[in-house]
């Protein structure tokens, strides 16, 4: 792990490796709480924003040399590939070779159906880190200990009402993701 800290400290941006630090601590505490595997979880938070700062070009074209699909609205906003590009960095440059790792990397920014725990907590690890704040976060926060579950839900209501704010396009496995956490509460 010692390893893995000292890489991405010297690859990433001082402010996005403290983040990322806070999204471990946070991904460790509900790892605990909802019984993921402690290691894995720690490993997909520490590395999920290890392609953010590419610029959107670089982004683009590490897009396209990894084969991942790009729609149109990756197009328009290349920073959403930092998630899948984030995955294919993690294998190849940090040797992480769990898959269930690198969905959870793959999949913090939108979510998706039929997530995994560890992909559900990274995400919401991401969501609520302790450095965040902005309105409504109390109310994710307030349910993490409780329902995962609604606390996505609440994350995905949240993420979208904001999306329509600005008038940007819904990715539609955010869509998905929610509509899956709905359509399966009990
Ligand atoms: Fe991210
Ligand atoms: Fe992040």
């Amino acid at each position: 792990m010692h390893r893995l800290t000292r890489r991405l400290r010297n690859c990433i941006p001082l402010p996005r490796y403290e983040h990322s630090l806070r999204v471990a601590e946070m991904g460790e505490h509900l790892a605990e709480i909802w019984g993921a595997p402690r290691l894995e979880t720690i490993q997909a938070c520490l590395l999920h924003d290890c392609a953010r700062d590419l610029p959107r070009n670089i982004l683009l074209k590490w897009g396209v040399e990894f084969g991942i699909i790009i729609s149109e609205i990756e197009y328009y906003f290349p920073v959403l590939l930092h998630a899948p590009v984030g995955a294919e960095f993690a294998r190849r440059k940090y040797g992480i070779t769990d898959e269930r790792v690198l969905d959870a990397i793959r999949w913090h920014t939108t979510g998706r159906a039929t997530m995994s725990l560890l992909e559900k907590i990274t995400l919401l690890s991401d969501y609520t880190e302790d450095g965040r704040s902005f309105p409504g976060i109390e109310r994710v926060r307030a349910l993490l200990a409780k329902d995962l579950d609604e606390a996505l839900v609440v994350a995905f209501d949240q993420k979208v009402s904001y999306m329509l704010q600005m008038s940007w396009p819904v990715h539609p496995s955010t869509i998905e993701a929610r509509n899956w956490l709905v359509l399966n509460r009990d």
